[in-house]
């Protein structure tokens, strides 16, 4: 299969419609969101829904998200809209969060992955509404990488993976939150499946209590039961080993230093994924300096992108631990999956 690839902002009409037929045909299109790049299919076509699957070797039991192009196509896809649904949908649609639902009789079953519940969601950016809204359908989309490697955040990381396995890429430019959606089931206690750039308390205030699911920061533990089935799988993973470090700014730095020293004298090449509060404690040391800690959301937007920057290149990532309020959570949860929870601290 030859991938086509479209600029969308130069060839905005061109590539939304010919992406929009290749949708209601059946085929597969990659396209930007605010968070992540989505490999899409048309989701009420269980055949289409398929396809993403064999493209991503996506395990069979992992639900996909509906994207829709306005707040009132989740009443087709739903047995109703619950009271809390429609305020979240009022507070941050179009926008970075994800709300779960028992599904409709259109839901097809490969989309829920056989749950009784379907994800859906309004994406912001400006290149995925026009597709949807062309397209005429919800568009079933996971991130749009291969299982297991770090989301795509640009249409480059796309091709690296998908070149051949899809018919359209819509190159939009880097994602500007570069972390996944917030993802919150509403059936039963409201609760955070994975954490994201709309963040808990943000939710409280809209909904009143809101709780994270265990699983957001640590490994499942033997015979615990998914809540999402997305847990349970390796995520993330560059071709390097990843190792986090916890502590205080300062401890981090002196943790890593003595791990990269250690690390080279083994012949293994190493890169410090660095922060501006840390700049001048890796002196001599290959250092990539991917953000802020007092603002995480500048490091959520660059953690996959220097993942797959030192994929293949180094041996080691070595990355610092920030707190986890905020978006620090949603940069934690990826992170600590990246490594396999692999932490050093002391
Ligand atoms: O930002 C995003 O959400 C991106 C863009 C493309 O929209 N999409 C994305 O999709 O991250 P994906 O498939 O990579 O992640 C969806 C997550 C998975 O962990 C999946 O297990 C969970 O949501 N999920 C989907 N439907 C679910 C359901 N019915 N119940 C529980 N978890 C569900
Ligand atoms: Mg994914």
């Amino acid at each position: 299969m030859h991938t086509e690839i479209f600029n969308a902002k130069t060839q905005k009409e061109n590539g939304t419609n010919y992406a929009a037929r290749v949708i209601r045909a059946g085929g597969l299109v990659a396209f930007p969101t605010e968070t992540v790049y989505g490999l899409g299919a048309n989701g009420l076509d269980g055949e289409a829904v398929e396809r993403i699957f064999e493209a991503k070797g996506r395990p069979q039991d992992n639900p996909l998200i509906l994207h829709v192009a306005k707040k009132s196509d989740v009443k087709q896809l739903w047995r109703h809209v619950p009271d809390d649904a429609k305020r979240l949908m009022d507070a941050f649609w179009p926008g970075p969060l994800t709300l779960i639902f028992l599904r409709s009789d259109i839901v097809p079953d490969e989309v829920a992955a056989g749950l009784p519940t379907v994800a859906v969601r309004m994406p912001e950016h400006k290149t995925a509404l026009a597709l949807i809204r062309a397209a005429g359908v919800p568009i079933a989309a996971p991130s749009a990488n291969l299982s297991g490697r770090p989301s795509p955040t640009t249409a480059q990381h796309v091709l690296e993976d998908m070149d051949g396995r899809i018919d359209v890429i819509l190159d939009g430019g880097p994602c500007p939150v570069g972390v996944e959606s917030t993802v919150l089931t509403l059936v039963g206690k409201p609760t955070i499946l994975r954490p994201g750039g709309i963040t808990r308390e943000m939710l409280e205030a809209i909904i009143g209590e809101v709780d994270v699911s265990p699983a957001v920061l640590r490994p499942l533990e033997e015979g615990e039961e998914a809540a999402s089935p997305g847990m349970k799988h390796r995520h993330y993973a560059p071709d390097a080993e990843v190792v986090v470090a916890v502590g205080t700014p300062r401890r981090i730095a002196s943790i890593l230093c003595r791990e990269y020293e250690i690390e080279e004298a083994m012949g293994r090449r190493c890169v410090v994924l660095g922060t501006e509060q840390t700049r001048t404690c890796y002196n001599g040391m290959n250092c990539d300096i991917i953000g802020d800690r007092e603002d995480p959301a500048t490091l959520c937007r660059e953690l996959f992108s220097a993942l797959r920057r030192w994929s293949g290149k180094v041996d080691v990532i070595l990355a610092e631990g920030i707190s986890e309020t905020d978006s620090g959570l949603a940069y934690m949860n990826r992170l600590l999956r990246a490594a396999g929870f692999s932490v050093l601290e002391k």
